[in-house]
């Protein structure tokens, strides 16, 4: 006989173990299907965790080789461990999806590892390790994305990596190219160019992070460039050859021209990621996902009775943030609660150093939508507190409504500006003028001051050096 359970979760990933969090706080009989050993999904196993762990170790790495003696601090010759630097990554990674497990069993949700397939209205089966037919009120698809490949291009997660690959390389690469100069590409790019990789992007668009502010991009990629980064915008990837001491990648010019080869010891293909649904049982209850992959929403309801989809799945960006958000939301109004997620202002950080912060819009956005705006803008190099820590590269950027002085976005390239968007968050939840955000007292001397000096600056009345 099968159990019968207020709501059946496949794939315990932030959407995933958030939602069954909130389901089990709520009081609804919850169970959470996942395929992999571990909990956590893309994000804790091989994705944000194990990611910003090898970006603190090997920034700390580069600053106490270049850095520390200008700080007057002597260390003698600076070596890298790497074993040691991915074994400091896996321990992060597994505390924190064993902890996810210690949530599960606290908040009472039942785990299966195996995998989940819809089998017609309200039933789902385990197929694996826990083996079993489940009855379900609600279902939450939450089954996350993979990376997407480009078609002529093998994949073999040694030589021709993914994220996943690139996350655990057991040598640093002589020479790496990263194909796609997004959030990915800059950040493992980023990682391995510190650890001695010579490191060369190649994007098919003429701009890196499409989707960012542009005074942003082009300031991030002047700064990594001065880091060692190469740069080759508008470029069309057409193959790599797999020799036996090197790879040779083929790129044109995207508008077209002639052909160029460079070589490489590792490629990292980094051009987005795709909604995951692979034998999911879709079809059993009649949801059909778009031409994207993607499966579509209304208030996180599908077009099935009683199934509901979150996170990297459904619509959206494609955060850890926003799909714990959604999964909060539909355990709420599986409650018969108002879950709401706001997706206007779901921040995007990229962790790079400096860091690269956003949230609302672009004045690319507000410019197409004809919204007058105006804007303030503030630099480190005129903060004091990054004059004091050597931290002066890039600027904050507030744009508010011309008319009412609502702050409608805020655009940041500095370091710990991933922490400092939060008070813009915050504000913009609230409805906050660029005059709120300029008149709220900031400590001194933080960095978060610039944001209150480009608030101010919206005004015309900054004040500090
Ligand atoms: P996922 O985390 O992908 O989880 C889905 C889970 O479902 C997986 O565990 C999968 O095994 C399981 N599953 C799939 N199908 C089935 C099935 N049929 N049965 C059972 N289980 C199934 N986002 C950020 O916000 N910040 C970051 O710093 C960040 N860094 C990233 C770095 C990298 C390298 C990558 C690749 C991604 C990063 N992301 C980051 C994105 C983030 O990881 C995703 O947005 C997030 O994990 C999406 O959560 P999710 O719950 O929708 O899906
Ligand atoms: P992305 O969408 O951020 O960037 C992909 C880049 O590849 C784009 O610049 C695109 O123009 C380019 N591209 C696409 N096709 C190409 C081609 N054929 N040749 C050359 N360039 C091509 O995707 P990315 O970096 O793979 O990341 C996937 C997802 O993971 C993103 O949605 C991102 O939000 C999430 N993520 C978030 C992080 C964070 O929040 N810090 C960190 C890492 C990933």
């Amino acid at each position: 006989m099968s159990e019968t359970f207020d709501v059946v979760i496949i794939g315990a990933g932030p959407g995933g173990y958030n939602c069954a969090i909130r389901c089990g706080q709520l009081g609804l009989k919850t169970a959470i299907i996942e395929k992999s050993s571990t909990l956590g999904g893309t994000c804790l196993n091989v994705g944000c965790i194990p990611s910003k762990a090898m970006l603190h170790a090997s920034e700390l790495f580069d600053e106490a080789k270049n850095n520390f003696a200008s700080l007057g601090i002597e260390t003698g010759t600076v070596k890298l461990n790497l074993p040691q630097m991915l074994k400091q990554k896996e321990e992060a990674v597994k505390g924190l999806t064993e902890g996810v497990a210690f949530l599960m069993k606290k908040n009472k949700v039942k785990v299966f590892n195996g995998t989940g397939r819809i089998a017609g209205a309200g039933k789902v089966v385990v197929e694996g390790k826990d083996a079993a037919e489940l009855s379900a009120k609600n279902i939450v698809i939450a089954t996350g994305s993979v990376p997407t490949n480009l078609p002529n291009i093998a994949v073999d997660e040694e030589r021709i990596v993914t994220s996943t690959g690139a996350l655990s390389l057991s040598s640093v690469p002589k020479k790496m190219i990263v194909i796609g100069a997004g959030v990915i590409g800059l950040e493992l790019g980023s990682v391995w160019s510190r650890l001695g990789a010579e490191v060369t992007v190649v994007e098919y668009l003429d701009r890196i992070i499409p989707g960012s502010d542009m005074e942003v991009a082009k300031t991030a990629q002047k700064i990594l460039t001065k880091q060692g980064m190469t740069f080759k915008l508008g470029q069309k990837v057409t193959g790599v050859e797999k020799l036996k001491s090197k790879l040779k990648l083929t790129m044109e010019p995207a508008q077209g021209g002639d052909p160029e080869v460079i070589d490489a010891d590792v490629v990292l293909v980094a051009i987005g990621r795709k909604p995951y649904t692979e034998g999911l049982g879709l079809e059993t209850v009649g949801i059909t996902p778009n031409q994207r992959g993607v499966i579509e929403n209304n208030h996180f309801k599908t077009g099935a009775d009683g199934v509901w989809v979150i996170g990297d799945t459904t619509t959206g960006p494609m955060l850890a943030h926003k799909a714990e958000d959604d999964g909060a939301a539909v355990a709420e109004l599986i409650a018969g609660k108002a879950g709401h997620v706001n997706y206007d202002l779901v921040p995007g950080v990229v962790y790079t150093s400096p860091e690269i912060a956003w949230v609302g819009k672009t004045e690319e956005d507000l410019k197409a939508a004809g919204v007058k705006y105006k804007v303030g803008k503030f630099p480190f190099m005129a903060n004091s507190r990054a004059r004091c820590n050597h931290t002066t590269d890039g600027f904050v950027k507030i744009i508010a409504d011309a008319t009412t002085d609502e702050v409608l976005g805020a655009h940041m390239v500095g370091t710990g500006v991933g922490e400092m968007i939060a008070e813009v968050c915050i504000a913009m939840e609230f409805k906050a003028s660029s005059e709120d955000i300029a008149r709220t007292c900031h400590a001194h001397p933080t960095q978060s001051e610039a944001v209150r000096q480009a608030a101010m600056g919206v005004e015309g009345w900054t004040m500090q050096m």
